[in-house]
């Protein structure tokens, strides 16, 4: 017996040990990658997920502060999303995803884009007021290892925006690959409102994307019929199964729907409500009470949450049944915060006598789009549209695009205002400045649209992969005086 056991030399043993634990982690990591999230309720400190990420604050490096100089690194990168997991990504200055730009109203803005990718790529502020040539759409391509900068004026009020990739047949790719950031407009109002504003703190930015990973730990970008499948992991500022602690105070969430695909629909696990106080393009009027937040593809919102009589010590921002976010509560619980009654005055876009009226008919089938019948061609003009002239643009979907429940529309180089859903004036929450809207199938939506500036801008649904299999058009903004 003594001399079987000398037989098995220990580096066998050794083997078969650390072989039977490394297929254990690797089954473990597997799980986790393909786990649906998991569904409230308090944990202990030591099973909590991932520390929510809060992406860095970029400097300005002019002095001046009149002018801001920012400077991006496009690159590749690569994620440990689960332990021992390697994905590769692209991201802004680091990894993945990208800082927050902060600019003020007024200010003259300079942004060098410099390209270390081995791919194209552009940089396009979406949401901003700017010209045509600093939009960074499909026509300011930044070949590798060149750079690009942008120039522009703040001419809008505080808002929360954002940037990501657009050059054409590889942008749904690059912002899976972690290609997007925020950047915050603010200005003398937003500065007076009384609403949290310390960031990370109470002023927090949650970009809300959905993923698939393949086994080898590569992000899964898998075109389908219908389009591009939905994640099985959601990440929050590039951070899966994420957590925050809170106090328990009022708290601003700047939410973007950042994901390619798919819409998403919050609320919170303990069906409180919580007030929405901006949109794409800016502050509400007055805060509009909800119990959920509808974001589809591109489009942001501003809610404040009132964590201060919360008893619990754990909430959850929810998608349906999935988590979102887990909110851990510090502090003692007290009375509740005061919600502002008016933020802002909106000013309404002003409309002429007769305004030219558009109309734009999305319709897909499956992964593939069309408006008014076109599929996108970067060397064809679809509209010539006067500067400073607003204009009234009819969306309209079609019941063919089916299985998908509709579109989400998005102009480029403005903020616009609905005038109608389906003939009826816009819920409050869809009163203010808009950049990206949602039109259900079936439904017609009314705009009203002013550029500003003179360029060439793009429209298209804000599937990324419907705008690059042809729901996409372009236009010119003209001087016409
Ligand atoms: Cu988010 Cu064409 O843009
Ligand atoms: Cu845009
Ligand atoms: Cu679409």
């Amino acid at each position: 017996m003594a001399k079987n056991k000398k037989e098995i030399p220990v580096y066998m043993m050794i083997f078969t040990v650390s072989s039977l634990l490394l297929m254990g982690m690797l089954l473990f990591q597997v799980y986790e990658a393909i786990a649906p999230p998991r569904i409230g309720g308090a944990l202990p400190i030591e099973e909590r997920g991932n520390l929510l990420a809060i992406p860095a604050m970029l400097e300005d490096l002019d002095p001046d502060p009149m002018k801001a100089f920012y400077e991006l690194d496009v690159q590749h990168g690569q994620m440990e999303f689960f332990p021992g997991v390697i994905t590769d990504t692209m991201g802004y200055n680091g990894n993945f995803l990208g800082p927050v730009l902060r600019v003020k109203k007024g200010q003259e803005v300079q942004i060098q884009v410099n390209n270390q990718l081995e791919l194209p790529t552009t940089a396009h502020w979406h949401g901003l007021d700017v010209d045509g040539p600093n939009d960074g759409g499909p026509h300011q391509g930044i070949m590798p290892g060149e750079s690009w900068t942008a120039n522009f004026s703040v001419d809008q009020p505080a808002a929360t925006i954002w940037y990501h990739p657009h050059f054409h047949h590889t942008t749904g790719n690059q912002v899976y690959h972690g290609l997007a950031g925020l950047i915050y407009i603010e200005d003398e109002e937003s500065e007076d409102l009384n609403i949290p504003k310390t960031y990370g703190e109470n002023d927090i930015p949650l970009v809300i994307q959905d993923r698939n990973f393949k086994r080898d730990g590569n992000f899964h970008y898998k075109l389908a019929n219908i389009g591009l499948e939905p994640g099985e992991v959601l990440l929050v500022n590039g951070t899966p199964d994420p957590y925050v602690e809170l106090n328990r105070e009022l708290v601003r969430l700047r939410v973007l729907n950042g994901s390619n695909f798919e819409n998403f629909d919050l609320t919170l696990s303990n069906g409180n409500a919580f007030y929405q106080i901006a949109s794409d393009g800016g502050f509400l009027e007055a805060p509009v009470k909800m119990d959920s937040l509808f974001l589809t593809p591109g489009e942001r919102a501003e809610i404040l949450v009132d964590l201060s009589e919360v008893t619990d010590e754990h909430l959850a921002l929810l998608i349906g049944k999935d988590v979102v976010l887990d909110i851990y509560l510090s502090g003692d619980p007290r009375a509740a915060a005061e919600i502002p009654e008016a933020l802002v005055t909106v000013e309404d876009i002003p409309v002429g006598e007769n305004p030219t009226t558009r109309t734009f008919v999305l319709e897909s089938e499956g992964i593939d789009g069309t408006i008014n019948g076109k599929e996108f061609d970067m060397d064809r003009i679809d509209k010539v549209v006067p500067k400073g002239e607003t204009e009234l643009w009819v969306i309209r979907t079609t019941e063919r695009s089916r299985p998908r429940p509709g579109h989400p529309f998005h102009v480029h180089g403005t903020q616009f205002q609905i005038v109608s859903r389906d003939g009826n004036p816009p819920p409050p929450e869809e009163a203010g400045f808009k950049d990206t809207i949602f039109v259900a199938n079936g439904e017609e939506v009314v705009i009203k649209v002013l550029f500003h500036k003179e360029g060439l801008f793009m429209y298209h649904c804000h599937m990324l992969e419907h705008e690059e299999q042809g729901m996409m058009g372009q236009f010119m903004v003209e001087d016409m005086d």
